[in-house]
């Protein structure tokens, strides 16, 4: 199937919510990945535990299909749901409800003239942090490290509501905890990239 490599995420329809609402059980664990693509990192963690929700927010809405399309056809609880995360993320789920987020590699937006399209900004994280378990927590990941710490910027700002698990303004280094990768990560270690962690849980 072919995609669109971007879409222009400042558009105004995207300001409209027009997906589906995750179908959540209660009682269930939830993991969040926010700009989740093919889903590759919900999907290996689905198989090695599928009693868990596994919801990816994706703003490409033919991958949200075919997203749904695989999960379907392997029956694993993964649900793709077609948003602009930094729009609608707080109406997604219940308070209180995810254990893990993911940012898994969030922005192709590389030039600083693109700042004003990269995902991780100050509205994104002040939804994301009521939704989140006490005891939940984050996971950013990108092999760019200008957006790396773009987002660590928006994090410390945000530092009333997040607290960063290796002190403030300090990288994760002990790698990625979740002994599965996204396809940008396996890329990545493909081709000996680096890549910049941080990890942070709610306050
Ligand atoms: C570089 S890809 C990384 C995909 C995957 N997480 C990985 O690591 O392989 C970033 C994804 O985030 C999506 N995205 C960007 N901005 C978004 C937004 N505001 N809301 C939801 N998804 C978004 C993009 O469409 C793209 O699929």
């Amino acid at each position: 199937m072919r995609n669109r490599q971007h879409v222009n995420v400042n558009a105004v329809a995207f300001e409209t919510f027009t997906g589906e609402m995750p179908k959540i059980e209660p009682g269930r664990i939830i993991e969040l990945e926010i700009g989740c693509a093919d889903a590759q990192f919900l999907f290996e963690r689905a198989e090695a535990d599928p009693s868990r929700h596994y919801i990816g927010l994706e703003i490409r809405e033919p991958l949200v299909k075919a997203v749904n399309r695989n999960a379907k056809e392997l029956g694993l609880p993964v649900q793709a749901i077609f948003v602009h995360a930094s729009h609608h993320l707080e109406k997604l789920l219940p308070k209180g409800s995810v254990r893990h987020c993911y940012l898994n590699f969030p922005d192709p937006w590389f030039k600083r003239k693109h700042r004003d399209r990269r995902m991780i900004n100050e509205q994104l994280l002040r939804q994301l942090a009521p939704l989140l378990e006490p005891g939940g927590d984050v996971l950013m990941q990108s092999d760019v490290f200008d957006v790396a710490l773009d987002a660590m910027h928006v994090f410390e700002t945000c530092d009333d509501i997040y607290e960063n698990m290796r002190g403030p303004w300090t990288f994760w280094k002990e790698g990625n905890p979740f002994g599965v990768r996204s396809w940008r990560e396996m890329n990545c270690e493909e081709n000996n990239m680096p890549v910049w962690r941080m990890r942070y849980v709610p306050r």
